[in-house]
């Protein structure tokens, strides 16, 4: 614990509000209702069993993916969190084809939002943790009431805020304001978030790589060569190997490796030629966690490029990911030009960069 002062969220966000004299709260207000919104869905995922509400929806979300129930309520509580406060002009979620917008009769703000509302939802069943995760850009298009694609699609790197919140052994919520990363643990009993984690580093001694060895007959050489990398079985890049850990939940797997130290990997691979790019989608997977690992001194790359530079073309664009701490992620990089240079050409193609 941070010394002996007691901290909620609230008032770290308000602390940080006083940083720029011209804040209005609009902001604040914003991280506090994403706040709350974890709190209901933390009460949710932690009586699944109980309220009968395990299983699946029926439904199939954008991706074709089986939504499970309570992704569909964690969706509908941030939507319905955030539509009517007048802060957001325009969202965007895993679980929904198109934009969400305003409805006509609401306010609308100077904020975007973008989220995946349950990470690692296929493994509620079995009581593993799993996660939320969001993104927040100011809008882009002048009129508010014109907003769109283009206030959606920005690149990870004119990112506001990010966050993500665990619902573990524990609830955690981890935000970014351009200004660090701090993490705060939801007391259940108060129903608010304490500051328990003031200022996350990425460890310079990582100790973990995370990665679904499952598919490693579908890996590219340069995943291959770089895991034997990475346990010490290279004889002519000798290293002390890392432990694997893989949740399957990617908040949980990437919490853990930012606490711990170590190397998150969702390469793309052969398996699927429909999928070219892997899994995890851009804009609120992959950005906003890559965003939290850089302000935590860590770095993210789909393997040749740094995520927070790539302008997303679509709402749903997935991307390789490798997120963790710089040394690892510049080898991995380093793997691909040397292993792959034509999967490095072919991804070029298909990535547009900041410019
Ligand atoms: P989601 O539940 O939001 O669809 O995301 C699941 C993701 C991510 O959390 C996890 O790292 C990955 O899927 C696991 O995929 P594999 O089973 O292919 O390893
Ligand atoms: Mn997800
Ligand atoms: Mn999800």
């Amino acid at each position: 614990m941070p010394g002996t002062k007691l901290i909620t969220i609230e008032r770290h966000i308000l602390e940080q509000q006083a940083r720029f004299p011209h804040a209005t709260g609009e902001f604040t207000s914003l991280l506090y209702d994403i706040a709350l919104a974890a709190k209901l869905i933390s009460r949710e995922t932690n009586r699944a069993g109980l309220a009968n509400i395990l299983g699946k929806a029926g439904t199939q979300n954008v991706q074709g993916e089986q939504q499970e129930l309570l992704d569909v309520y964690a969706n509908q509580i941030i939507v319905r969190m955030l539509n009517h406060t007048g802060r957001v002009c325009i969202m965007a979620s895993e679980e929904d084809p198109d934009p969400i917008f305003i409805p006509a009769t609401y306010k609308r703000g100077n904020y975007v939002v973008l989220f995946d509302p349950l990470d690692g939802s296929s493994n509620i069943d079995y009581n593993v943790s799993v996660g939320t995760i969001f993104s927040i850009h100011r809008h882009v298009t002048p009129d508010l009431y014109d907003c769109g694609l283009p206030d959606l699609l920005q690149p990870g790197r004119r990112l506001v805020a990010a966050g993500y919140i665990v619902y573990g052994s524990s609830t955690m919520m981890v935000y970014s304001a351009g200004n660090g990363v701090a993490g705060f643990t939801l007391d259940p009993s108060v129903g608010e978030f304490l500051l328990s984690h003031e200022e996350i580093r990425a460890p310079d001694n990582p100790k973990y790589y995370s990665v679904n060895q499952g598919y490693e007959r579908f890996w590219l050489e340069a995943v291959r060569q770089y895991v034997k990398w990475i346990t010490g079985m290279k004889e002519d890049e000798p290293r002390k190997a890392l432990s694997a850990r893989y949740i399957g939940s990617m908040v949980s797997d990437f919490h853990r490796n930012l606490i711990a130290g170590g190397i998150f990997l969702y390469p793309a691979d052969t398996r699927d030629k429909a999928r070219p790019m892997g899994k995890l989608r851009l804009n609120y997977e992959c950005a906003p966690l890559a965003y939290i690992m850089e302000q935590a001194g860590g770095a993210a790359s789909d393997g040749i490029h740094r995520i927070l530079d790539i302008v997303p073309q679509s709402l749903h664009q997935r991307t390789p990911f490798f997120c963790g701490n710089k040394d690892l992620v510049a080898k991995m990089e380093e793997y691909f030009q040397h292993y792959n240079p034509e999967w490095v050409e072919a991804l070029q193609e298909r990535v547009q960069l900041v410019t």
